[in-house]
């Protein structure tokens, strides 16, 4: 064992970053952040997620940025965005948003080499009663799923702590995604689980860089993945919420990376 290496791993293949590392890490959260702030207000009924996508390609530009998901896998967008029933990976179209539609855009950008990954959610004109506690719900799992990323304790901790809350309020988190690793590369190991067993699975370290990302649904937990190989829908067609931050492990409080520069944000105030 050597400790003085630079670069270092845990022996489920999580890298250990430097102290020094969370300055690039903060630089590109607040880009990916200040884009999600920037969208809310175009976020309009008859708009169409495409021309979202297109805003979100310019401003990536203009901040000097690269996006990730522009060739990701073959994926051609700047970003994500989800309507109603899709889960995740919606891919932006000329499909027009209609009264009462709820949407997550999904944003990563590259800044440095550094990796910003994070989503909210948002609505078009008048945000309907059942979706508006589906949000907050969803905002509050990840929130007690952050509250948990501390040294000592474990990623099924993490789990868990999203699970109960969720399945309190009577709602089913997603299986089929996860978190991830992120930093010098968009997806690493560890999967970050949204479920779990407390004490479960590998153990938090100071300098790992993750996201959380919980996929809350109204109905049940199951997905598909339509014919475009991207987007991915609840099976019993019920309504789906997400949000995602990329986030650090510090001794004390985690620290995140993509909050809301604008500080304007909240899961139910949405823009538009
Ligand atoms: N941003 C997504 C995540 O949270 C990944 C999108 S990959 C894409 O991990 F190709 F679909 F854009
Ligand atoms: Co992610
Ligand atoms: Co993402």
């Amino acid at each position: 064992m050597n400790n003085k290496l630079r670069s270092r791993q845990t022996k489920d293949g999580i890298r250990i970053y430097e102290q020094s590392d969370f300055a690039g890490m903060h630089a590109a959260g607040k880009v990916a952040a200040t884009i999600l702030d920037e969208i809310a207000e175009h976020v309009q009924v008859g708009q169409t997620t495409a021309a979202l996508d297109q805003i979100i390609t310019d401003k990536v530009t203009q901040m000097g940025a690269d996006s990730a998901t522009i060739g990701y896998k073959g994926y051609q967008h700047a970003s994500c965005i989800s309507v109603n029933h899709v889960v995740c990976h919606g891919i932006p179209s000329d499909k027009t948003l209609k009264d009462g539609d709820i949407l997550n855009i999904d944003v990563t950008v590259i800044v440095d080499g550094w990796f910003g990954d994070t989503s909210r959610m948002y609505v078009a004109g008048r945000l309907p009663r059942k979706a508006e506690r589906l949000i907050q719900v969803t905002h509050d799992a990840l929130m007690l799923g952050i509250e948990a990323a501390r040294p000592g304790n474990t990623f099924g901790d993490i789990g868990h702590a999203i699970q109960s809350f969720v399945e309190s309020h009577r709602m089913s988190v997603v299986r089929d995604f996860c978190g991830h690793g992120l930093g010098r590369v968009f997806h690493a190991p560890p999967n970050v689980l949204h479920y779990g067993r407390p004490g479960t699975g590998p153990v938090l370290e100071e300098g790992m860089f993750f996201t959380i990302e919980p996929m809350v649904n109204l109905g049940r937990p199951e997905t598909k993945t339509l014919a475009d190989d991207w987007t991915a829908v609840t099976r019993d067609k019920s309504l789906s919420a997400q949000f995602e931050h990329s986030v650090g492990v510090t001794a004390g409080a985690p620290e995140i990376f993509t909050l809301s520069p604008a500080q304007m944000f909240h899961p139910t105030y949405l823009g538009g």
